[in-house]
């Protein structure tokens, strides 16, 4: 979703707002601006498109100066032209501003100016705030911008600056993630690390209702009230490497092979084979009570939903505790009565996602305990839960999440393994458990390694319009995931099913140019896939199968099976999703698709 990047030091900013904008594109955006500023001159550029397009219209400009603020916007309140893109400015043009996350009052307030003769230039609701800060402030842009953070209601992050103040930017924050990053040559913003990591990997996050004044000497913060705040730095792991694309087309593709080595990360220090327990240091801090846990609700969006659809399986066969798993954005609205010592969990690769955050504040009020497995080190979801488990997988770039939702499967494992262990799971059971997640990593080479079968089966089904994928128990959600890789990247519909629902419905889509993955390895829903799967096959619908090594029945009754290693049924999920993750790839390949950055999706979804 929307991005901001901001520099102010020694160098030139035109060169690093550009770089930091690149960073940020995976994010999602379909314009794009920036504001450098020398002295009291504010020169701002802004495009639709790619920043391609915004780096084409600067190219051959001399823009100096040594302070700027850069943006990415993915459209929300108006369309994206570029009279809406960031930065926006008060009707003077003395104050410039870019803004993530959505002024809900503005219409208000938008009204309000107007009756008082402010003449607006754009839809949005980020001009609103440049009126705002334009008309309050008298000499500082620190209390301009204070005194508007009590005028405004909603959710953002920015960024200002002021003619008359030169190399100073004012930001704040509230319910919209803003990082401060501290280098030798100066100070750094941003919403996300990637966009500074090539310059610094030293930071410091701005926590909610939080401002702060940076220049290219130093840096303050205060609280919303001006009450001064300290906080020390912390260095992140991520490095500008991370985020390249290291000889692979497309980051979906690169992500797709690094699980191996993202499992070995997840898996990383935490196993002890010899006892059958896992070690997870990160949930230490609660294990008293979470030892005595029996109540569990999974919240999450997307993939990392599905992830936690496996998870309630897992939880059940290895413990003893009770799950439910909910739609982050629906959970505000189920009348859920949490038993005492309910812990909720929230899964999300960016820890950024508003409607998991919502989720989360919403469970904390009615008394449950809060956990997280997150990506991003020090992201909001990771700050505002008691504890929680990180997946070290590095950045995942491409929208459509790969690396994180097995590393999720991983670390679930781990958790139900651990609390499993605590109740009723035998040592036998948590030995042969840790056996199987070591073997994971080569297990998946192994799925990788028929990436060519899998391209030509893409190749030869990508033009159908309809898909259906089928699965039962661990492998019902793989069915889910599967459906939402294809749609999302080739932007071919597809459904997901549980293959138990066929005959309720939607068997009558059956026709022989609806392709149907059907996920069947050798577990106990078998022989139950099986007959599904002959059901398909009487009435002309092709069959693609993600089966088990060695499965010969299979191949008699599909038409194209794609293998995967033996291995603990529930950890069946793992492998299974792979074949999934590179059929969806290869079909929006075929078709030419922006694989990385889908029409009207963005990677971290700051918005309810
Ligand atoms: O960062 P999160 O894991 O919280 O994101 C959740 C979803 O927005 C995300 O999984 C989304 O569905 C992806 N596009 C799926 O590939």
């Amino acid at each position: 979703m929307c991005g901001i990047v901001c520099y102010v030091g020694k160098k030139q900013a035109k060169p690093i707002l550009l770089d930091g904008l690149k960073q940020l594109e995976y994010r999602g955006y379909d314009s794009a601006g920036v504001a450098v500023q020398q002295g009291s001159d504010i020169d701002c550029y802004r495009s639709v498109g790619k920043i391609a397009e915004l780096e084409r219209k600067l190219n051959g400009l001399e823009i100096n100066g040594t302070t700027g603020i850069a943006h990415t916007r993915w459209a929300t309140h108006g369309e994206p032209t570029e009279e809406n893109a960031h930065p926006h400015s008060d009707q003077d043009e003395n104050v410039f501003v870019i803004h993530n996350g959505i002024i809900e009052n503005y219409h208000m307030l938008k009204k309000k100016l107007e009756k008082q003769g402010i003449k607006f230039r754009s839809e949005t609701d980020t001009e609103v705030l440049a009126q705002l800060i334009g008309l309050n402030y008298e000499g500082s842009l620190n209390e301009a911008v204070r005194k508007t953070m009590s005028q405004v209601e909603g959710t953002f992050g920015v960024a200002v600056i002021h003619k008359d103040v030169p190399d100073e930017i004012v930001i704040a924050r509230r319910g919209s993630p803003l990082i401060i990053g501290v280098s030798e040559d100066g100070h750094f913003a941003a919403s996300d690390v990637s966009a500074m990591v090539r310059y610094t990997n030293k930071v410091v996050h701005l926590e909610e209702n939080e401002l702060a004044t940076l220049t290219a000497d130093g840096f303050s913060m205060s609280t919303a009230q001006a009450k001064p705040i300290e906080r020390s730095m912390e260095t992140v792991e991520w490095r500008i490497e991370d985020a390249e694309l290291d000889g692979f087309p497309h980051f979906m593709l690169k992500e797709i092979y690094e699980q191996p080595e993202t499992i070995k990360n997840a898996l990383r220090g935490r196993l002890e084979p010899g006892e059958g327990v896992p070690k997870l240091g990160g949930i230490m801090p609660v294990w008293d009570t979470l030892k005595e846990c029996r109540h569990l609700v999974i919240v999450a969006c997307g993939t990392s939903y599905y992830a936690g659809c496996v998870g309630r399986y897992l939880f059940e066969k290895l413990t003893e505790i009770d799950v439910e798993v909910e739609l982050a954005s629906e959970f505000r609205y189920r009348k859920l009565n949490f038993p005492p010592n309910t812990f909720i969990l929230a899964l999300s690769q960016s820890g950024e996602t508003a409607d998991t955050l919502a989720a989360l504040r919403e469970a904390k009020r009615k008394g449950a305990s809060l956990l997280g497995v997150v990506n991003v080190v020090g992201s909001s979801i990771s700050r505002e839960t008691e504890a929680g488990v990180y997946n070290h997988a590095g950045p995942e770039i491409g929208v459509a999440s790969t690396k994180i939702f097995t590393s999720q499967l991983a670390i679930l494992t781990l958790m139900a393994l651990l609390l499993g262990r605590h109740q009723n799971l035998s040592l036998t059971e948590g030995v042969e458990a840790i056996r199987a997640l070591q073997a994971l990593p080569d297990q998946i080479k192994t799925v990788l390694s028929q990436a060519n079968h899998i391209e030509a089966v893409a190749e030869q089904y990508y033009k159908c319009g309809n898909w259906l994928f089928l699965g039962r128990k661990y492998n019902y959600p793989i069915a889910l995931e599967g459906a939402l890789k294809l749609k999302e990247i080739s932007y071919i519909h597809a459904e997901g099913y549980p293959a138990g629902e066929m005959k309720h419905g939607p068997i009558a889509l059956i026709n022989p140019d609806m392709p149907t993955v059907a996920v069947v390895p050798r577990d106990d829903m078998y022989e139950k896939m099986i007959s599904n799967i002959q059901e398909i096959k009487s009435r002309r619908g092709p069959v693609i199968a993600i089966a088990t090594q060695g499965d010969e029945k299979i191949r008699e009754i599909a038409d194209e099976v794609i293998e995967i290693p033996e291995t603990l049924q529930y950890l069946n999920p793992i492998l299974s999703v792979v074949p999934c993750q590179l059929l969806a790839y290869y079909c929006a390949s075929f078709l030419g698709r922006d694989i990385d950055k889908p029409r009207n999706l963005a990677k971290s979804v700051t918005v309810e």
